[in-house]
């Protein structure tokens, strides 16, 4: 590939190095699209005489119809591609990396495949929203209590809860989106680094890969890799939120909260005791965040000390990345199989949520409403906690009288407040009443459908 300027052949050590084979032979489809693409145009613009691009064309489609092993003595992907096609076609070949370079080359590869594993993305967190809206649906009524610092805090819906991860994906679809936009740009023609002196016409490259448009500057196109920042870091956020609902998921899967029961197909034994099932699967959903998290500042610090442009440290961008990207869009099947295979127990949600202390909130509002400043009803209040903790029992059992003993403000209607009647009270948008939740499943499930639309 560079032999003629070389009297001596690349230390063996130093090729097992250096060679990104073992990494970038993913990329072997795109590379080959990028190439015909490449070659048609250098046809077009008589750069290379139309039969050498006609021989280059049919064997590079040879080598998608029937790819070769993507193993042996390669630098990278694109000298093997180059050197299989000079095995089908012979001589032509040689004039395919005219006005080329594998720098521009290599960047073109990385934008076709972030293209494509964006769009992906987007649509395993469509399938997750999806299976939150399916069970929100079924069992998205039941009551169930409402957490803070993990203490019950307030009753709240089941459908509540899963809708709130389908807002986190929401957002998380929206940053890949939006790094769609930005990757969206053909480096190809940027050459090694200074453009090309050939008579290219970069915009019929461009169209027929599908780029929105071509780079403006032909450094930042072969020396930035912040493209594939912007993924890492868009799927970080959504490994941490998939990390946060797989906590939820091990959390209910215990005999402790017994909210729900995960499949058995997705949890694992013990090699001892014989009683366990263990939520293996969402434990590592969780716990495989931290590679994502590594790969995106594994980048970050590749990028941060490199001086204008290629260097050939930029080849240390695929590992972390294409891991990342296979362990999230895993993460993602798995997490959309979980909730929809686990059983809610809907009746141990309703028991939870039917704490003796659980109406304390409503009571403090209840008098608040009644013309007591809020801060001296909270403080009422708390003294009928004291006064229920010490008789074990449930501020729901207070009759009018004992509760007009702390306040003479209360009213009939303070007397048995049930975990419905708080539900329902929380009628503000974006509460937990039934008629919000309906209406927020009603949104999630109008918004996955134009979403769709997106991804095909
Ligand atoms: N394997 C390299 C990479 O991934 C290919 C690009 C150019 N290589 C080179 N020696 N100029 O970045």
């Amino acid at each position: 590939m560079w032999g003629g300027r070389f009297s001596k052949s690349l230390d063996q050590r130093a090729l097992t190095y250096t060679t990104s084979l073992p990494v970038d032979r993913r990329l072997f489809e795109w590379d080959v699209l990028g190439s015909i693409a490449h070659a048609r145009m250098l046809a077009r613009q008589g750069v290379i005489p139309p039969a050498d691009a006609q021989a280059i064309v049919s064997g590079l489609s040879d080598l998608l119809a029937r790819p070769p092993r993507l193993d042996g003595e390669y630098e990278d992907v694109h000298s093997l591609v180059e050197a299989e096609l000079a095995r089908q076609i012979g001589e032509p070949a040689g004039r395919l990396h005219t006005a080329r370079s594998r720098n521009d080359q290599v960047a073109t590869d990385m934008r076709l495949f972030v293209r494509s594993a964006l769009i992906e993305g987007v649509a395993g967190i469509l399938d997750v929203q999806s299976a939150l809206v399916e069970v929100a649906q079924r069992d998205g009524v039941a009551i169930m209590p409402g957490y803070t610092h993990l203490q019950r805090a307030q009753p709240i819906l089941l459908g509540h809860h899963l809708l709130a991860y389908w807002e986190m994906l929401e957002r998380d679809a929206g940053r890949l989106r939006d790094a769609y936009a930005r990757a969206d740009v053909l480096p190809l023609g940027a050459g090694a680094l200074a453009g090309s002196p050939y008579p290219l016409d970069r915009e019929y490259v461009a169209r027929a890969l599908g780029f929105s448009s071509v780079s403006r500057n032909s450094l930042d196109a072969v020396a930035d890799r912040d493209f594939l920042i912007e993924h890492l870091a868009a799927l970080a956020s959504l490994a941490m939120h998939l990390s946060r609902l797989a906590e939820d998921l091990v959390l209910w899967s215990t005999v402790e909260f017994g909210f729900i029961s995960l499949d058995e197909s997705l949890t694992t034994g013990s090699s001892i005791m014989p009683q366990k099932r263990n939520p293996d699967v969402a434990e590592l959903l969780r716990g495989k965040t931290g590679r994502v998290y590594g790969a995106l500042v594994a980048l970050l610090v590749t990028l941060k000390g490199l001086p204008m442009s290629y260097n050939r440290d930029l080849q240390e961008d695929k590992a972390a990345y294409f891991e990342a990207v296979d362990l999230v869009h895993d993460g993602l099947a798995l997490a959309a199989a979980m909730l929809r295979s686990a059983t809610w127990r809907t009746e141990r949600l309703a028991a939870a949520a039917s704490d003796p202390l659980i109406s304390a909130t409503d009571l403090a509002d209840h008098l608040a409403q009644r013309g007591v400043p809020f801060r001296q009803a909270h403080e009422i209040v708390g003294g009928i906690v004291r006064a229920a903790e010490a008789s074990g029992r449930r501020l729901d059992d207070f009759s009018l009288d004992e509760l007009r003993a702390f306040s003479p403000q209360f009213e009939q209607s303070a007397v048995g407040l049930r975990p419905a009647d708080i539900v329902a009270a929380r009628d503000v948008v974006g509460g937990t009443a039934p008629g919000q939740v309906s209406a927020q499943l009603q949104f999630a499930a109008r918004r996955l459908d134009e979403s769709r639309g997106w991804v095909e």
